[in-house]
């Protein structure tokens, strides 16, 4: 509730504080011309030509020079360069956009949106049942050490029916290991429950013959440390406890779970309609791998270089750029500040642009396939900017499925239109996508993604300086006017995933309904949770 309310007053004082900041000064001459109010200045009014113009590799390329250093203050904690939230490299990251746009003298209003995100690491675990290792034990995400971080002995108790309420955990949990059957309610209710019943560990075992890989979410301190087991190995034990043998075990994780205070960078231009903005985000963060030069650097940075050379032009409407954190751990920040916008506010939206992977190696002009028929309306109109332009500048482009990967994820659930370019993650360029963009075959589009080279040597400036580019253009077109584009309809926000679409993603339904109405929610990726 606090952080909602954080978040809340942000908001808040964003809006004031833009009536505040930015009064033009007139001198008599722009004041004989210029029309009468807010927004009169001697700056002509926004232009995608001109604001294209703007737009160098050179500026581009400093900019990504500057982010590896900035990377490289990771290297304390990590041994090597990264921008993982919570680290020097992240911290870096929002200085250094901060500053930058602090120094745009008063074009934006900026503000700093904080939000909680769980980090979880686990070093080493291991467990034991009979003298056997289990081949398909495996630690669930965020799970808290065992005692000490040391080892624990107790015998293997079996749980009664799900485990889902505290009297299906008999008095012998107490000192020993419970082990619990899969499904019904989440992971980490049944280790809590294990825990309130004095458990020393848990292993959760599958009623599937496959292994059970997941995550024990929002953390508790009744959580013990919990592995999965496969229904395959489980069996064996299941039967012996049956029977009234003993099976005597040992647990041993040493990990670590920690909250990181990280937020998401706004900043809104103090001219143009409040009523009407354009948004466009890319994320400040990387993975813990690298440092993220491509992923997202090449996005943070385009956006960066397009809101400083934006501040030469006067706009229509507003633009509201976002940097979101948290992107590498679930969408965390955009999920965030989606998730706490009134519905007043998420009204004023009119589209949001995404931005993430700018500038693969082995590239591929990439257009998310966004259709009105299924996303928010207004999605499609999106969609066929990119295309004309691509068209336009006589470059081939193809559509990839708009399904929820990066941050208009949050966007689009909340009813807002929205689209956007990428280049390619992990996929492997085809032989027709060498023809239609050189590069080469059967190779990822970034061989370096979530990976320790991705650094300035992994950014294909042509590609980088093209798209960014077109983010121009994107920019430039709705700050001008939102002519032809679809207008917001009354009671398309805060759509909720459908109970067939969580199931698809492997999410408990009440669990996703309870993290969506909860700020503090903890994703850890899109791991399983029952
Ligand atoms: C704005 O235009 C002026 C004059 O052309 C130029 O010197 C300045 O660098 C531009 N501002 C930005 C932020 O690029
Ligand atoms: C576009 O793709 C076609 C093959 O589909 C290719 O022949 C053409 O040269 C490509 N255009 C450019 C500008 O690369
Ligand atoms: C970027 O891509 C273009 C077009 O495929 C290619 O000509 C160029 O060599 C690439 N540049 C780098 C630095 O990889």
């Amino acid at each position: 509730m606090g952080l909602k309310g954080l978040a809340l007053s942000g908001l808040v004082a964003l809006a004031s504080a833009s009536a505040l900041q930015q009064k033009p000064i007139l001198n008599d001459a722009t004041a004989e011309q210029a029309p009468i109010g807010i927004g009169a200045s001697k700056k002509p009014l926004i232009d995608s030509e001109a604001l294209q113009s703007t737009i160098s590799t050179a500026a581009l390329l400093a900019r990504a020079k500057h982010l590896y250093k900035i990377a490289k203050l990771g290297e304390d904690e990590y041994n090597h360069p990264t921008r993982v939230i919570g680290s020097k490299g992240h911290r870096g990251t929002l200085k250094y956009i901060y500053k930058s746009l602090q120094e745009l003298g008063g074009y934006y209003t900026l503000s700093r949106q904080p939000f909680p995100a769980v980090s979880g690491n686990v070093f080493e675990s291991r467990l034991i049942i009979d003298r056997d290792v289990p081949r398909s034990a495996s630690p669930m995400a965020l799970t808290p050490p065992t005692k000490h971080k040391e080892p624990v002995d107790g015998d293997l108790v079996l749980v009664a029916n799900d485990g889902c309420e505290a009297a299906d955990y008999p008095k012998a949990v107490a000192g020993n290991i419970a082990f619990i059957k899969r499904g019904v309610c989440p992971f980490g209710t049944k280790s809590a429950l294990a825990g309130k019943a004095g458990a020393v560990a848990a292993v959760v075992y599958n009623y599937e013959h496959g292994p059970v890989a997941g995550t024990l979410g929002t953390p508790s301190k009744h959580h013990v440390a919990t592995f999965g087991l496969s229904g395959t190995e489980a069996a064996k034990y299941i039967a012996e406890l049956k029977a009234g043998d003993r099976v005597p075990a040992t647990a041993y994780i040493d990990a670590e779970v920690e909250t990181v205070i990280t937020h998401n960078i706004i900043a809104q231009t103090t001219q143009g309609d409040p009523e009407n903005c354009v948004m466009l985000g890319g994320h400040s963060d990387s993975v813990p791998e690298g440092p993220g030069i491509n992923d997202d650097g090449s996005g943070s940075l385009t956006l960066l270089e397009v809101a400083s050379q934006l501040t030469n032009f006067t706009v229509n409407n507003c633009v509201r750029f976002a940097w979101w954190a948290g992107e590498e751990e679930g969408l965390l920040g955009s999920d965030y500040y989606v998730d706490v916008l009134p519905a007043e506010e998420n009204k004023k939206i009119r589209l949001f642009m995404d931005y993430d992977m700018l500038a693969s190696p082995n590239f591929a002009y990439q257009v998310y396939d966004a259709r009105n028929n299924v996303n928010p309306v207004g999605s499609e109109q999106l969609r066929d900017l990119y295309v004309d332009w691509y068209k336009k500048q006589g470059v081939n482009y193809t559509f990839i499925p708009f399904d929820g990967r990066s941050d208009y994820d949050g966007f689009i659930r909340s009813g807002i239109p929205g689209g956007g370019i990428a280049t390619g993650a992990e996929g492997i360029k085809t032989e027709r996508e060498v023809a239609m963009f050189g590069g080469e075959d059967g190779v990822p589009y970034d061989v370096c993604y979530h990976a320790l080279c991705d650094n300035v040597h992994n950014l294909n400036l042509t590609a980088w300086e093209l798209n960014t580019k077109l983010v121009a253009h994107s920019v430039a077109t709705f700050a001008k006017s939102f002519e032809g584009f679809p207008e917001r309809t009354d009671g398309d926000y805060g759509v909720v995933r459908t109970a067939e679409e969580i199931k698809s993603l492997s999410m408990d339904p009440k669990r996703a309904d309870y993290w969506r109405f909860n700020p503090q929610r903890i994703y850890h990726g899109s791991k399983l949770t029952v």
